[in-house]
C-alpha cells in the first residue's frame, strides 16, 4: 500500500515497475535487525576514534604495536603513530588512545617518548580513555620493570587521561616497577627478552579487555 502511495505521481509504467521491483521484499525482520546492528557497530568504531602511540629503540614495541593493531581489527581502525614523527596535537583527533613505551635506561623513558614528554603538558586529554602497554625485562631490570610505561601513565592521567586496561601481575618475577597501582600493571607489561612465547596470548587477552573498556 504504502509503495502504491510512494509511486504515486509517476507516469503509469514506471509505477507498475515501480511495484514489480521491491528490492526490501527479500528482507526479513532478522536480516534487518542484523544489518542495523552492523551498521550501529561500524558507526560505533568509525565514530569513536583509536590511535595507538609508541616508540621504540631497537624494534620490540613497534612489532607489538602491529600485533595489538590486528587484533582491534587492522589499520583502518587503529591507525599506528612512531612518537618519533608524531607531534602533540596528533593526540588530539583521538578519544580512545593506547600508549606503548619500553623502559631503557635503568627506569628511563624511551628517547623518543622522553623527547615528547614536556610537550605532553599541551595536550588536553580530558575525556580520552588511554591505555598503555610497556615492554622490558624482568630479570635484566627487576628493580626497574616496566617504569616508563608506569612514567607515562602517571603524566597522562595528571592531565586528564582516564586510564583503562589494567593487567595482573601474577606470571611475572621482578622486585619493583613503577608501572604499579593499586597491585596491579596500569597496561599490559610484555617481556620479549625473557617471556615472548606468551606475548601473543597476552595480547589477545586484552585486546578483548579493551574493546570492552572502549565500548566497541
Ligand atoms: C641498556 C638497557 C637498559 C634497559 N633498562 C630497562 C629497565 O630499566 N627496565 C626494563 O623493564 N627493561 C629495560 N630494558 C629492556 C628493554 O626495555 C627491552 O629490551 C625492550 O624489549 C626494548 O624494546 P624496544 O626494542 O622497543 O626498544 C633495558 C635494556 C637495555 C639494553
Amino acid at each position: 500500500m504504502w509503495l502504491n502511495r510512494a509511486c504515486i505521481g509517476f507516469a503509469p509504467p514506471v509505477a507498475k515497475r515501480c511495484r514489480q521491483v521491491k528490492p526490501w521484499g527479500q528482507f526479513t525482520a532478522p536480516t534487518a535487525i542484523a544489518a542495523i546492528v552492523r551498521i550501529v557497530e561500524i558507526l560505533r568504531i568509525v565514530m569513536s576514534k583509536m590511535a595507538l602511540f609508541f616508540g621504540t629503540q631497537t624494534g620490540n614495541t613497534e612489532t607489538i604495536a602491529g600485533l595489538i593493531q590486528q587484533q582491534l581489527g587492522g589499520s583502518a581502525v587503529v591507525p599506528l603513530y612512531d612518537v618519533a614523527d608524531a607531534s602533540p596535537s596528533d593526540f588530539a583527533d583521538y578519544d580512545c588512545l593506547i600508549i606503548g613505551c619500553p623502559t631503557w635506561n635503568i627506569g628511563e623513558l624511551q628517547a623518543d617518548w622522553e623527547g615528547l614528554y614536556d610537550d605532553l603538558d599541551d595536550v588536553d586529554f580530558s575525556g580520552k580513555k588511554v591505555a598503555y602497554f610497556g615492554v622490558g625485562d624482568q630479570v635484566g631490570y627487576a628493580d626497574n620493570f616496566q617504569d616508563a610505561m608506569g612514567i607515562l601513565e602517571e603524566k597522562i592521567a595528571a592531565l586528564g587521561g582516564q586510564t583503562v586496561g589494567y593487567w595482573p601481575v601474577e606470571g611475572y618475577d621482578f622486585t619493583d616497577s613503577k608501572a604499579l597501582r593499586n597491585g596491579k600493571f596500569v597496561g599490559l607489561a610484555l617481556d620479549e627478552d625473557n617471556q615472548s612465547e606468551l606475548t601473543a596470548s597476552r595480547i589477545e587477552t586484552w585486546a578483548t579487555q579493551l574493546k570492552s573498556a572502549f565500548g566497541l
